[in-house]
């Protein structure tokens, strides 16, 4: 008889076992795993990983991570698939980019790779960061599972301080894209379901001690710090030397927080002033580039430092024709110029946690951000694990941003159902962004109550702005409603209208009508006459920059393209919409100086 190894009798177990995944969703790999990253170098892990799709999770079945390698003449029992050979791709990607074939897979993906690392000198840690794994992202070293990340935008970290050898070591990641009840954001979106490992991949080492939260704010007219470290530590260091801080915080079981004596210059898009940051405890050191402002709501105005603000923005999704959900430097770069030509100071970043340098560069260049966790549409408000799941995405957002300054608004969800279960659901996502971060507004992208024409949301109690989506031109045909609503809705907070627009094809859609963009344009004059009357509306993020990609638009103008944008999907065309927001905008701004 043959002699079978474990692998060989697993794989015909295997076939009887539909609870196979079940060890491998603890998610144990979730905010507070993370380790501040600011500052860090680290060793990147990007570049060829081998590769290969797996539709039926036969390499969870199988446990194609408890193979070894071997030269396929020297193994003595058939396989599936090697890990260790084969076809590779690129990380980051989206494999939907990458072959015709992969471009509608939905499933799990495993991407694996060798890596040598020296022996681990005594104390020291290590910790693997994935900027973003689309959506359930399960780690395996050496055969060893280490856990799995649910939530497609947002990074997530493993300690590998055990599980990496002396010599080489074995990474394999299982991807998995597909959409479920339980996730966030559900299984109907308007954007495309990329898939893969398309954020950067970074392996850091660590004194024993490691800094995993750094926030640093403007608050009750004092700067405050918090930080939390993990491992021996009494105190850490912090230092700002510009603002001449050089302060010791004491910490109690790994946390402390102190009241900063310092008058910083404040950060504003005029003056987008950062100062460099410094921590350090038990030898780790991070450091930041962190701007002073305040945002505040009055009422139904939105305050800046203290000065009323209207919000010219406009929505954006991450999405390219030829590197899908992968953004870069460039591409963000070019989504900002394009605002600021349109004479925006800000923009929605739709629907879920964008690319880390999209703050980061908004920061530099003096932008306001609306960030958002993908709480989209229908989402299974009465499920726990749903509730976990989103309320850690948020979490993690929360954790990687507060330091922006240009991050002004956290926004918990878009167009859910006004129902017992998401305004309990919501209302709880509310209160944990307030208890990550107290200084900046809570918003939601809510629907109107179109039955008594007015803007009218349960959930606004919960909220510091009420967004609006609306779309009357469009879906919504009867324009002179919006003229009624506004007269019927007395909101005892700011409102921004976080969406409205028109689809037009400048490429193949007809000379008028639906989906021309004269229509497109007629819809933008209308819209920015009726808007403008409404008092109680400070801002506006019309839908959307850029044309994007999505399964479910087939028409013949949309051919699997939303064609809201006001710049088409080669990031260059601009529509003649573009010059007409442009130059509302530039009325707008002329007003205020
Ligand atoms: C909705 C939704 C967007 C969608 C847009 C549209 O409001 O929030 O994600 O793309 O409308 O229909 O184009």
């Amino acid at each position: 008889m043959l002699e079978r190894s474990d692998i060989a009798e697993n794989a015909l177990q295997c076939l009887h076992d539909e609870d196979y995944d079940r060890p491998f969703n603890t998610q144990n790999l979730n905010a507070d795993t993370l380790i501040f990253s600011g500052g860090r170098q680290g060793r990147s892990l990007d570049g060829e990983w081998y590769f290969c799709v797996d539709l039926l999770d036969t390499g969870l079945r199988q446990k194609w991570f408890a193979m070894t390698p071997a030269r396929p003449e020297d193994r003595i029992e058939p396989w599936d698939y090697d890990p260790h050979d084969g076809e590779t791709v690129p990380v980051p990607s989206n494999w939907q980019m990458l072959k015709e074939k992969w471009y509608f897979f939905e499933g799990s993906a495993w991407y694996t790779r060798p890596v040598t690392v020296d022996a681990l000198d005594e104390g020291r840690r290590r910790f693997l960061r994935i900027g973003a794994a689309q959506y359930d992202c399960k780690v395996f070293v050496n055969g060893q599972f280490l856990g799995n990340h649910y939530g497609g935008s947002t990074p997530f970290c493993v300690e590998l301080t055990e599980a990496l050898e002396p010599g080489e070591n074995w990474i394999m990641l299982c991807v998995n894209n597909t959409r479920t009840r339980d996730r966030v954001p559900m299984r109907n979106t308007d954007w495309f379901n990329y898939g893969g490992v398309y954020r950067e991949v970074t392996l850091f080492e660590t004194p024993a001690t490691v800094i995993r939260e750094l926030f640093l704010r403007l608050e009750g007219g004092a700067v405050k710090a918090l930080v939390v470290a993990d491992g021996p530590a009494e105190s850490a260091r912090l230092e700002i030397p510009e603002l001449g801080v050089k302060t010791d915080i004491p910490l109690t079981e790994g946390r402390g927080e102190v009241t900063l004596e310092a008058q910083p210059a404040l950060w504003s898009p005029d003056s987008p002033k950062l100062y460099d940051v410094t921590c350090a405890a038990g030898g780790d050191v991070v450091t930041d580039r962190v701007g002073f402002r305040t945002v505040e709501r009055r009422g139904t105005e939105i305050f800046l430092n203290g000065k009323p603000l209207f919000l010219r923005g406009i929505s954006v999704h991450e999405d390219d024709e030829q590197s899908g959900k992968v953004t870069s430097e460039a591409d963000i770069r070019r989504r900002f110029e394009h605002a600021r030509e349109l004479g925006c100071n800000f923009l929605r970043l739709a629907h879920y946690p964008h690319h880390e340098r999209a703050a980061e560069i908004a920061d530099e260049l003096g932008l306001l951000l609306w960030e958002e966790i993908p709480v989209y549409w229908a989402i299974d408000f009465a499920n726990p694990a749903t509730r976990r799941d989103a309320t850690n995405q948020l979490t993690e957002l929360v954790r990687r941003d507060r330091n922006r300054a240009s991050v002004i608004i956290w926004s918990i969800g878009n167009e859910n159902p006004d129902t017992d279960a998401r305004l309990d659901f919501m209302q709880g996502l509310a209160a944990t962004a307030r208890a990550e971060d107290p200084t900046r507004l809570i918003a939601a992208a809510c629907l109107i109550n179109h039955a008594k024409l007015k803007i009218e949301d349960r959930l606004a109690g919960a909220l510091d702005i009420i967004g609006i989506n609306e779309y009357y031109g469009w879906y919504d045909e009867n324009f002179d409603e919006l003229a009624i609503i506004g007269r019927n809705s007395a909101p005892d907070r700011p409102v921004v209208i976080s969406e409205t627009g028109a689809d037009g094809d400048h490429e193949k859609g007809p000379e008028r009508g639906l989906f021309s963009t004269a229509y497109q344009s007629e819809v933008y004059e209308k819209q920015i006459a009726t808007l403008s009357d409404l008092d109680y509306i400070k801002g506006i993020s019309p839908w959307i920059l850029y044309d994007f990609r999505v399964e479910r638009r087939q028409n013949v103008f949309q051919r699997g393209w939303n064609r809201k944008g006001l710049i088409a999907a080669d990031k260059q065309t601009r529509k003649p919409a573009f010059g007409l927001l442009a130059a509302h905008y530039a009325e707008r701004a002329s007003k205020e100086e």
